[in-house]
């Protein structure tokens, strides 16, 4: 469910014409809406209500500081997987208690930001991460309260870039050894272990292959306790598919939960969950024009002013957007197969090839929809293309939460050498 929907045959975004945003702000412009990003984490919170719970929002969704502050400000925490991240979700006032720090390649630096942070949990992904930890906690007189990231050997379906929790994958400490590296992070002086952790993949449409890595997670609970860890947090990591069409029929949130309270039954646990996609997916579109309609050897293409530097989903990983015109064509508008394509030098710059249209002409503006995961974070400036602008809608009002830079802008990141005059 979001709430982006035409109203007297303009698509708004709650109460705003999207027409109104890319004539003011201009395109290409990723838009959200606060009701829906709201929407999605009650269904979630209500899902799991009577649960011991942190939603902890994965900022690497959506991390504009616009987005995360409406998120803190609901209660949510934050799965954050770098110290940029951890900078940004601490200035958006998320609390240093409700933040857990994953990944697999935490730097010296950023463990000790988070340390001074006070963090809730360190989701530790190898034993020399777990050293160096350690070592940091000591000088600063802490104690790390960590969790491993466990890897279930589960294959989650969906697409082989975002599936992690197979043996292959770099993720995680191995099944097998989890019992003996809970012993020795238990003994030594700077850590707590207090959890365990798992994630095996994202856009993930039926939760039985989770059940299945749960299960496990849970068995491994009770293996650690009986050898006299006091293990108290089970964080399952984030993964619940949305739909990007129509045909796309994910589980439910509530299914998520119920099949959560099965696996859990009889063990106290903090539960700890990574929502990202879910969260976000769908609480955002991006706004493009288009420039050109081109014929060319029998095919139309129909060329953008945004490309795979503004959303790289359909160039990384086969995806497709939902392509809404801003301006809703006639009903009985005839379609017409057209490859829809950016303006970046490159043959992998296609959103879609083949995509049946309404007719499209220079100047309409469209929305590619289910944007709201996953775009903007992943944007480059790759040809010295501006980075798309954010903008985030409250009822009847928007407001920019991050501009267009300017060229100005781009030029003042860098310098000429020393040496040049
Ligand atoms: N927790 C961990 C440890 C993760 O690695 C991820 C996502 C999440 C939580 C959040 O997963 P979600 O609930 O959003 O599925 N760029 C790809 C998706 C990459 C997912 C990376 N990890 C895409 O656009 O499909």
């Amino acid at each position: 469910m979001h709430h982006f929907n035409y109203v007297d045959g303009r698509l708004h975004c709650e109460g705003v014409p999207l027409e109104d945003i890319a004539r003011e702000v201009g395109t290409p412009t990723y838009v959200y809406s606060t009701a829906t990003l709201e929407r999605h984490y009650k269904v979630l919170s209500e899902a799991f209500d009577g649960s011991k719970y942190l939603i902890a929002y994965s900022v690497k969704a959506c991390g504009n500081i616009g987005v995360v502050s409406t998120l803190a400000k609901l209660g949510a925490g934050a799965d954050v997987v770098s110290g940029g991240e951890l900078a940004k979700a601490l200035h958006a006032g998320i609390p240093a208690e409700k933040i857990v720090f994953s990944g697999v390649g935490k730097t010296r630096a950023e463990l000790t930001a988070a340390l001074e942070a006070g963090i809730h949990q360190f989701n530790v992904e190898s034993f020399p991460e777990m050293e160096r930890l350690n070592e940091i906690a000591m000088s600063l007189g802490k104690k790390a309260p960590i969790a491993f990231r466990v890897n279930p050997h589960v294959d989650a379906g969906g697409h082989a870039n975002i599936s992690t929790g197979g043996a292959e994958h770099k993720f995680g400490i191995a099944w097998h050894e989890a019992g003996e590296m809970y012993a020795q992070a238990a003994a030594m002086e700077g850590i707590n272990p207090v959890g365990v952790d798992v994630h095996i993949g994202s856009q993930i449409m039926d939760v039985e292959p989770m059940r299945i890595a749960f299960e496990k997670v849970v068995t491994l609970v009770r293996e650690l306790r009986e050898q006299g860890i006091n293990i108290q947090r089970m964080d399952l990591g984030g993964g619940l598919g949305i739909p990007y069409s129509p045909k796309d029929n994910p589980d439910s949130p509530a299914k998520y939960a119920q099949m959560i309270r099965e696996v859990k039954q009889g063990i106290d646990v903090q539960l700890i969950l990574e929502p990202g996609r879910m969260i976000a997916g769908n609480a955002g579109v991006m706004l493009a024009n288009v420039e050109y309609v081109k014929e060319r050897d029998g095919r139309t293409f129909v060329i953008l002013d945004s490309g795979m530097n503004d959303l790289a989903r359909p160039a990384l990983y086969d995806a497709t957007h939902e392509i809404n015109l801003l301006n809703e064509p006639a009903a009985d508008a005839s379609l017409k197969p057209v490859d829809i394509v950016g303006p970046v030098c490159e043959t992998t710059d296609r959103f879609e090839e083949a995509r049946p249209m309404p007719p499209l002409k220079q100047d309409d503006k469209i929305a590619f929809m289910s944007a709201g995961a996953y775009g903007a974070v992943l944007s480059s400036q790759y040809n010295a293309r501006p980075l798309a602008a954010e903008v985030i809608v409250n009822g009847d009002s928007y407001s920019v939460v991050r501009p267009r830079p300017s060229y100005e802008d781009i030029i003042a990141l860098e310098n000429q050498p020393s040496w040049i005059e």
